[in-house]
C-alpha cells in the first residue's frame, strides 16, 4: 500500500467553516443567512485529530498541505496546528509544504506568527480594489484596505510566493480586472483571475456569469504584453504568463472553459473529517471514527488509499459537455465553504 496508483499530492485541509465574509460565489445571503447552521464547535475536528490525519496523507504521498476554511484565520490558535504540521517529513526525509488560503483580513496582524509557526506562503482571495466593490464582493461591510495591509505583511514575512485569487463574476467585479493586475505589477505577488464555479453553496450561478479566462487574459494582454509561461507541473490549477516588461505573472485558474481534472491530485477534508474525493463530490467518507488512539495509523491510511483507488471523479469535465446545453449547476454537491477553495 506504500505507493497509490493515481498520485495523490495535495491535501486541502478546512479547519473551519464559517467565514466573517460572505462572497456572493461562495456564500450568498439568501442561502448563507444569520441563522445557517455551520458546524458547531464540538463538531470540529481537534488539532491532535487533524494530525493523525495529516501524517496518515503525508505517508501515502501528500507533499503539499493547504490550510482552509471557511476563513482558517477564524479558528483559534491556529498557529498551534501548523507548528506541528510544518514538522511532518515526507516518506523520503523532505519537509512538508504547508500553505493557506484565506480571505486576509486578519492576516495583517498575524503573518509573522505565522511565518514563524513554519507557514511557507499564503493565497489571499481579494476580488475589488475599488472600496465599494470590495465591500460589496464580501457583504460583511469589511473594506478592502485591511486586506491589502494584509497582503503586505504577508511580503515582509517572507510568505512567498504571495498569491491573489480573484474570483471574476461578469457584471459584478470585472470592472476590477484591470486595476487588480495593475496594481500588484512588478509587487512580486502573483495574481490568478479564476473563473466563477458552480460550487456548492454558489447558489446563484449560471453560465451567463463566467468570464472565460481566455477574454481576461485578452482585456489584460491589450494593456500588457503577455508571454505564456511553460506549464510546471500536470495537476497545477492555474496557467500562467509573464508580463513581456519584467512586470512578474499572472495566472488563469479555468476550471469551467478548460477543465483540469485529469491530473487532479487534491484531496479534501472537511473541519469535521469528512474525506471529499472532489471539490464537487456530493458524497464523502467520514475519517472522524478513525481518529482516536485506539486506531491504527496503518489503518486509517488503508481506509483513505481505498478511497482513493475508486475515485473516478471528473465533474468539470462532464459539467463542461453539459452546461453548453443547460447553462446551469448541474446537480446539488458539497459547499464550498465546507471544503475550502
Ligand atoms: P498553489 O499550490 O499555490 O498552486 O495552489 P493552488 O492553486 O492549488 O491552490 P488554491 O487554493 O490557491 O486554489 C486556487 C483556486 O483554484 C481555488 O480557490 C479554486 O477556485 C480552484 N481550485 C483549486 N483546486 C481545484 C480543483 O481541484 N478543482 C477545481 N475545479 N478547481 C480548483
Ligand atoms: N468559483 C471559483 N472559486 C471560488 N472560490 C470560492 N467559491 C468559488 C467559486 N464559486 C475560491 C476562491 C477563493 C477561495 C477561498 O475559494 O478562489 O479565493
Ligand atoms: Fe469566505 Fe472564502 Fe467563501 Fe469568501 S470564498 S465566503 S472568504 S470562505
Ligand atoms: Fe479534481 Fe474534481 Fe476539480 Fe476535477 S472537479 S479538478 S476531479 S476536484
Amino acid at each position: 500500500m506504500d505507493t497509490l496508483q493515481r498520485p495523490l499530492k495535495d491535501l486541502r485541509l478546512s479547519v473551519i467553516d464559517k467565514c466573517n465574509f460572505r462572497c456572493p460565489y461562495c456564500m450568498p445571503k439568501e442561502v448563507f443567512g444569520k441563522d445557517y447552521p455551520f458546524l458547531p464547535h464540538a463538531r470540529l475536528m481537534s488539532f491532535d485529530e487533524m494530525q493523525k490525519l495529516a501524517r496518515a496523507f503525508v505517508a501515502l504521498g501528500v507533499e503539499k498541505i493547504r490550510i482552509t476554511g471557511g476563513e482558517p484565520l477564524v479558528r483559534k490558535n491556529l498557529e498551534q496546528l501548523i507548528e506541528s504540521l510544518a514538522r511532518l517529513k515526507t516518506p523520503s526525509g523532505r519537509d512538508v509544504s504547508v500553505s493557506m488560503t484565506t480571505n486576509g483580513v486578519l492576516l495583517a496582524a498575524r503573518a509573522q506568527g505565522l511565518k514563524d509557526a513554519g507557514l511557507e506562503r499564503v493565497t489571499v482571495s481579494l476580488d475589488g480594489l475599488d472600496d465599494r466593490v470590495f465591500r460589496q464582493m464580501n457583504d460583511a461591510g469589511i473594506g478592502v484596505k485591511g486586506v491589502l495591509d494584509g497582503i503586505e505583511a504577508a511580503c515582509k514575512a517572507g510568505l512567498a510566493p504571495v498569491k491573489v485569487n480573484t474570483v471574476v463574476q461578469k457584471g459584478l467585479n470585472d470592472s476590477q480586472i484591470l486595476p487588480i493586475a495593475d496594481y500588484f505589477r512588478h509587487s512580486g505577488v502573483t495574481v490568478r483571475f479564476i473563473e466563477y464555479m458552480d460550487v456548492g453553496g454558489a447558489a446563484n450561478w449560471s453560465s451567463t456569469s463566467v468570464l472565460h479566462s481566455e477574454q481576461v487574459r485578452a482585456l489584460i494582454n491589450r494593456r500588457h504584453a503577455l508571454l505564456p509561461v511553460p506549464p510546471q507541473h500536470a495537476s497545477d490549477t492555474a496557467r500562467y504568463f509573464r508580463y513581456a516588461d519584467g512586470g512578474g505573472e499572472v495566472g488563469f485558474i479555468s476550471s469551467v472553459s478548460q477543465p483540469f481534472c485529469g491530473d487532479c491530485t487534491r484531496a479534501r477534508i472537511s473541519a469535521d473529517g469528512q474525506l471529499y474525493t472532489c471539490l464537487f463530490a456530493s458524497r464523502s467518507l467520514d475519517l472522524r471514527p478513525m481518529l482516536g488512539e485506539h486506531v491504527a495509523p496503518e489503518v486509517l491510511m488503508a481506509r483513505i488509499a481505498n478511497a482513493w483507488q475508486r475515485r473516478d471523479d471528473q465533474y468539470s469535465e462532464l459539467r463542461g459537455e453539459q452546461y453548453r446545453n443547460h447553462g446551469r449547476k448541474q446537480y446539488p454537491t458539497v459547499r464550498m465553504s465546507l471544503v475550502g477553495g
